[in-house]
C-alpha cells in the first residue's frame, strides 16, 4: 500500500496556494465569523467550501439539505453552485446565526434558491421526510452537535435518492476519535458513527483526512459493497 504523505502546516500552505479560490464575500464573512465565540472552530474551512461546492455541482445536485448553518460559509459555497432553479434548505436550532449570513447570501445572489428552517434538526429533518417523502433530496450536508449525527444519518439516508450523497462533516473531531482518555458524548457519538458506517451496505464510502475529516455516504439502491 502507497504511504500517507505528512502534510505539515508548510505543505498545506501550498495546497491552499495552488487551489483555493476565493472572493471578498467569502473572505468578508470569515473575517465576521472569527470574531464571534467559537466562530472559527465552527466555520467550515475554505478549502472545505470550495470542496463542497465542488460536489453539489459533481452530483448536479438540484435539492441540498445543510444540518447545521452557523453563519451560512458553507450554505453560502454550496448554493453557489446550484443551477437556476435549486434549492438549499438548511437548519439550524438558533435564528441569530443566519440572520449574520443573510446579508452575504444576498450579496452573492443566491438568497432565493436558500430556505432557512430554524428547530431542532432531528425534528426538523422527520418532518421533510413526512412531507416531502423518501428521495428527494440530492445532497445532505450534515455539520451540527456530534451526538445528533447518528440520527441525522438515518433521516439523511431516507431523505437522499439511490445515487444521492451525504457529507459528514468533523468526522476525526479535532483528532479526539484515537485519543483513549476522551469519552465525551460527542466524540463517543462521531466513534461509533465512524464505526457503524464502515459496515453500512446501505451506502458506498469515503473518509477525507482532510479539514476536520470528511465523510462522504453515496446512497446504494442495492445493498452492494463496492470497493
Ligand atoms: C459547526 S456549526 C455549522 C458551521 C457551518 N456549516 C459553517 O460553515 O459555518 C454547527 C451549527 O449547528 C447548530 N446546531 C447545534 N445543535 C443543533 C440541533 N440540535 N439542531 C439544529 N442545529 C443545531 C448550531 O447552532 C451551529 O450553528
Amino acid at each position: 500500500m502507497a504511504q500517507q504523505t505528512e502534510f505539515s502546516p508548510a505543505l498545506l500552505d501550498y495546497v491552499r496556494a495552488v487551489s483555493l479560490r476565493d472572493d471578498d464575500i467569502l473572505a468578508e464573512l470569515r473575517r465576521e465569523t472569527v470574531e464571534l465565540p467559537m466562530g472559527q472552530a465552527m466555520q467550515i474551512m475554505a478549502e472545505e467550501g470550495q470542496f463542497l461546492a465542488f460536489l453539489v455541482a459533481l452530483t448536479q445536485a438540484k435539492t441540498v439539505v445543510e444540518v447545521g448553518t452557523f453563519t451560512g460559509y458553507s450554505t453560502l459555497c454550496m448554493a453557489r453552485a446550484l443551477p437556476a432553479g435549486g434549492r438549499l434548505i438548511t437548519m439550524d436550532i438558533s435564528e441569530k446565526w443566519p440572520m449574520i449570513a443573510a446579508p452575504y447570501w444576498e450579496r452573492a445572489g443566491v438568497s432565493e434558491l436558500i430556505e432557512v428552517r430554524v428547530g431542532p434538526a432531528e425534528e426538523l429533518l422527520a418532518q421533510m421526510v413526512e412531507q416531502d417523502g423518501a428521495g428527494t433530496v440530492d445532497l445532505v450536508f450534515v455539520d451540527a452537535d456530534k451526538a445528533g449525527y447518528r440520527g441525522y444519518y438515518e433521516h439523511a439516508l431516507r431523505l437522499v435518492r439511490p445515487g444521492g450523497l451525504i457529507v459528514l462533516d468533523n468526522t476525526v473531531f479535532f483528532g479526539r476519535v484515537i485519543d483513549d482518555g476522551v469519552h465525551d458524548e460527542d466524540t463517543v457519538a462521531v466513534r461509533e458513527l465512524n464505526s457503524f458506517l464502515l459496515k453500512d451496505d446501505r451506502v458506498e464510502l469515503a473518509m477525507l483526512p482532510m479539514a476536520d475529516g470528511i465523510t462522504l455516504a453515496r446512497k446504494v439502491s442495492t445493498g452492494r459493497n463496492v470497493c
